[in-house]
C-alpha cells in the first residue's frame, strides 16, 4: 500500500489540502464557501464527483484531476459492486463523464488516462490497486509542486515583489501549489511583496489566495484585477508568477481569464512572466494555443440578478480562461526543468532530455 499522504513531505502543511482519501471516501474541502465557511463533504459516487467539479467545489487543475483520479475509484467499486464481469465496459461512460466535466485543465485527462491504463491491466477486485494509483498520482503531483518550488525560487533568488493571479496554491493542487509553492519558497530568499488579483468573477484570489498565504502566517497584498498595471508602472513588481490550466507544445499557456492581460501589462513595463506547471499539464498533442478548448460558464457568475430574467436587455460573456502566447512568457517551470524563453524547440528539449 502506498504512504499515506500525510508523510509524503512536512513542508507541506496538512490542513490544507483540498482533497484526501479518507475512510473509503473522498474528502473534499468545499471551494464555494472559503474564507467564511471551512466545510468538508465526504463524496461517495461519481455522481457527487462530478457534480463537485463541475460546481468548484474543487477548482485547480492538478486538484481536478486528483479529485477524478480518486472518483474512478469509487466508479469502480460501485460498477464491480453491480456486475464484476463486465465492470470495465460499465465503467466507460464514468470515465467520459468526468472528462467532461471541464474542459480546460488538461491534468483532468491526464490523470484519466493512468487510471484508464490501470483498469486495462487489473484482474478481480479494482479498488484497491485503483486506489494506490490514485494516491500515487496525488503524491507525484506534491513532490512535483516541491521541485518546481526549488527551481522557480531560484528564478526568483534577488526579486523582491510578486504578483500573482487566480489561485495556484495548495488549493489547487495535491499540496503546496504551483506557483504559489514557489512564492512560498522564495520567502526565506527575500521575497518581501506578495500581491495577489482579486481574479473576477469568482474571486480565486480574495477569497483563496490571501486566505492561504495568511492560514501559513505569510504576509500578502490585495489588489483588484484592475490596479495591476498602475502597480506594474510604478516599479512594484518584479515577477508576475501563474500557473497552468493547459500548456500547448509550443509554450502557449491556458490560465485563468485575466493572465494574457497581465502578461501583455508585464511586457510592457519590464516585468519578468513566470508559469509554473507540472508535465501533467503539458498537453503535447495541440501545437498551439488556438486549439484549446476555453471554458465558458454560467452568465449568472457575471450578472447581477436584476438582469436575469427574460425581460433583461442585459446579457453577459464568461469565458473562465485566456490563452497567452509562449512569446510573451519568460519561464516555464516544470518538476523536470525550466524552459526559458518558451517555443516549440525549446519545448521539445524539456520532453525529452528534462
Ligand atoms: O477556474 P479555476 O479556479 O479552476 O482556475 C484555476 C486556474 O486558472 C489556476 O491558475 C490553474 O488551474 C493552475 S492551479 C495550480
Amino acid at each position: 500500500m502506498t504512504e499515506p499522504l500525510s508523510t509524503v513531505n512536512s513542508l507541506i502543511n496538512t490542513s490544507l489540502l483540498p482533497v484526501t482519501w479518507h475512510n473509503d471516501a473522498i474528502r473534499l474541502l468545499d471551494q464555494r464557501y472559503l474564507p467564511d465557511t471551512v466545510n468538508y463533504h465526504t463524496l461517495n459516487t461519481l455522481e457527487q464527483v462530478v457534480d463537485a467539479i463541475q460546481t468548484m467545489q474543487v477548482r485547480g487543475a492538478p486538484a481536478i484531476g486528483i479529485t477524478a483520479a480518486y472518483g474512478v475509484v469509487l466508479a469502480a467499486r460501485q460498477r464491480f459492486q453491480e456486475s464484476n464481469h463486465n465492470w470495465k465496459t460499465e465503467i466507460q461512460s464514468d470515465l467520459t463523464a468526468l472528462a467532461e466535466s471541464r474542459p480546460t485543465a488538461v491534468n483532468l485527462n491526464w490523470a484519466l488516462n493512468q487510471m484508464r491504463n490501470e483498469i486495462c491491466n487489473v484482474e478481480g477486485d479494482p479498488e484497491s490497486i485503483l486506489l494506490d494509483a490514485a494516491i500515487q498520482i496525488h503524491q507525484s503531483d506534491q513532490a512535483a509542486n516541491l521541485a518546481m518550488a526549488d527551481f522557480g525560487a531560484e528564478l526568483l533568488a534577488g526579486s523582491s515583489a510578486v504578483l500573482t493571479h487566480c489561485n495556484a496554491g495548495a488549493l489547487a493542487t495535491g499540496g503546496y501549489g504551483t506557483a504559489l509553492g514557489v512564492i512560498r519558497r522564495s520567502i526565506d530568499n527575500g521575497l518581501q511583496d506578495i500581491y495577489a488579483t482579486e481574479t473576477r468573477p469568482w474571486s480565486q484570489g480574495a477569497r483563496l489566495t490571501v486566505w492561504e498565504l495568511q492560514q501559513d502566517g505569510i504576509p500578502s497584498t490585495l489588489i483588484s484585477d484592475l490596479a495591476a498595471g498602475y502597480l506594474m508602472q510604478l516599479g512594484k513588481i518584479d515577477w508576475i508568477v501563474v500557473g497552468a490550466d493547459r500548456i500547448t507544445a509550443n509554450g502557449d499557456t491556458a490560465n485563468k481569464i485575466g493572465t494574457y492581460a497581465l502578461a501583455c501589462l508585464a511586457k510592457q513595463h519590464q516585468v519578468k512572466f513566470m508559469v509554473v506547471a507540472p508535465t501533467s499539464t503539458i498537453d503535447w498533442d495541440i501545437n498551439n494555443g488556438q486549439d484549446i478548448p476555453i471554458e465558458q460558464r454560467t452568465v449568472a457568475e457575471l450578472l447581477p440578478d436584476c438582469y436575469q430574467n427574460r425581460e433583461s436587455l442585459v446579457s453577459a460573456w464568461n469565458p473562465v480562461f485566456d490563452v497567452t502566447p509562449a512569446d510573451l512568457i519568460d519561464a516555464v517551470v516544470t518538476e523536470k526543468g525550466v524552459v526559458i524563453n518558451p517555443n516549440h524547440e525549446n519545448m521539445q528539449q524539456l520532453r525529452y532530455n528534462g
